[in-house]
């Protein structure tokens, strides 16, 4: 049976957006597929809202599971404040720190494995985390590093990835009664926001700040960070790194969540899944992120871009992943704020041996394998791997 997707139609507004999983043709066992698209505006900025819906018919015609989803994208009224603060990115092995062969060790620092922190968090891939968050214990001129947690300096919050205030504004410090949010490390998402959110579509997410101290927003985890679906990785053949910047969601929708792949290394890159996280009214929501060109750092390429800039979402390209109902969905999807080629290109592929991709999806180039509008693969089994090359 055929797994086939119409073509998502997406209106172009504002300052950025991204689509949830555009026109695709693939074959999956038994499926069919329609996407469709509409668009919202955000109250607060200027925004776009995708909506999709995916519905998986047998061969009679029956519907076996249907999928509606979102993102929305806005551009924040604050400008984060920027810094000078220079972040290291030191590589996830301590081992190669000394070495002058940089090719030699850019390779080893490719990991999965385990680091002592920074930017690619203290966590080995899909272990912990092992410390409960302690409510009401730190102060909210703390940050939480650790257990998956990573700061995002370069934004001068603190290493607070998003700060939501009381009245809509964002950014500053974490003061009384904001949304601290966060970022977690590749492969992870953020576990708090508030199951109460706004009613004009904007989101919130992050600690709360309350009575000088954080506390956790959504109880029901006692960790701050959470695995995705271990169904996608990053593997790069290139000679220089790569800025992934997720959007922080819910929340800023800042694309500041970094997943920096060095020359030659690997990253997961996080599958949310659906069917357990966020959802925006109603609607299950999906990892997106802004692919910066190689050589690009994470303090340029992770926060808001200016027109022109070609980075942040202003970069070229942006990845969507998302797992529902056992199936991963993953996709290249163009930025219609720049259409200017990447400087390297992407294809979605099978992991290794034991893995099912199905569909066809790169960019090359500058053109996506079925089209202007991007394309999506389906992970049925197993890992598929972003290699940029
Ligand atoms: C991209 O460019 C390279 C080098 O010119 C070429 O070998 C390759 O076939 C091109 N790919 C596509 C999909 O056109």
């Amino acid at each position: 049976m055929k797994f086939s997707t119409s073509k998502l139609t997406a209106a172009l507004m504002g300052a950025s957006m991204v689509a949830a999983f555009p026109a695709a043709d693939m074959n999956v066992e038994d499926c069919t597929t329609t996407v469709s698209a509409s668009h919202h505006h955000n109250k607060r900025a200027i925004a776009v809202e995708y909506v999709y819906e995916t519905v998986i018919v047998d061969s009679n015609g029956h519907t076996i599971s249907g999928l509606t989803g979102s993102q929305t994208v806005s551009k924040a009224t604050a400008t984060p404040a920027s810094s000078a603060t220079t972040t290291t990115l030191a590589p996830a092995t301590t081992t190669s720190s000394t070495s002058a062969a940089a090719a030699t060790t850019t390779s080893a620092a490719a990991s999965t494995g385990s680091s002592s922190g920074g930017i690619y968090g203290d966590l080995a891939a899909f272990s912990g985390p092992s410390e409960a968050f302690e409510d009401g214990t730190i102060p909210c001129s703390s940050f939480p590093s650790g257990q998956g947690v990573i700061s995002v300096d370069w934004l001068g919050q603190g290493g607070w990835s998003g700060i939501e205030n009381t009245d809509t504004s964002t950014g500053g410090s974490c003061g009384e009664g904001s949304y601290c949010s966060y970022a977690c490390q590749p492969g992870m998402s953020k576990t708090q926001w508030p199951s109460a959110q706004p009613a004009d579509g904007r989101s919130v997410g992050g600690l709360l700040c309350k009575g000088g101290f954080l506390y956790r927003s959504n109880t029901d985890s006692q960790y701050l960070c959470e695995w995705g679906v271990n169904s996608a990785e990053v593997v790069s053949e290139l000679s220089q790194g790569v800025a992934i910047c997720r959007t922080d969601y819910p929340g800023t929708e800042n694309m500041d969540i970094p997943t920096f792949v060095e020359a030659g290394a690997t990253q997961p890159l996080t599958v949310v899944d659906q069917d357990s996280y966020y959802q925006w009214q109603g609607q299950k929501t999906s990892a997106q992120y802004y692919v910066n060109n190689a050589g690009v750092s994470v303090e340029d390429g992770c926060v808001w871009g200016t027109e022109g800039s070609g980075i942040g979402n202003w970069a070229p390209l942006n990845f969507g992943a998302g797992s529902t109902g056992g199936i991963s969905y993953l996709s290249l999807i163009p930025n219609p704020n720049n259409r200017t080629p990447l400087n390297f290109n992407v294809k979605i592929v099978a992991a290794d041996a034991n893995s099912v991709v199905n569909g066809e999806c790169y960019y090359e180039n500058g053109s996506y394998s079925s089209g202007s509008d991007g394309c999506t693969v389906a992970v049925t089994s197993g890992k598929a791997k972003f290699v940029l090359y």
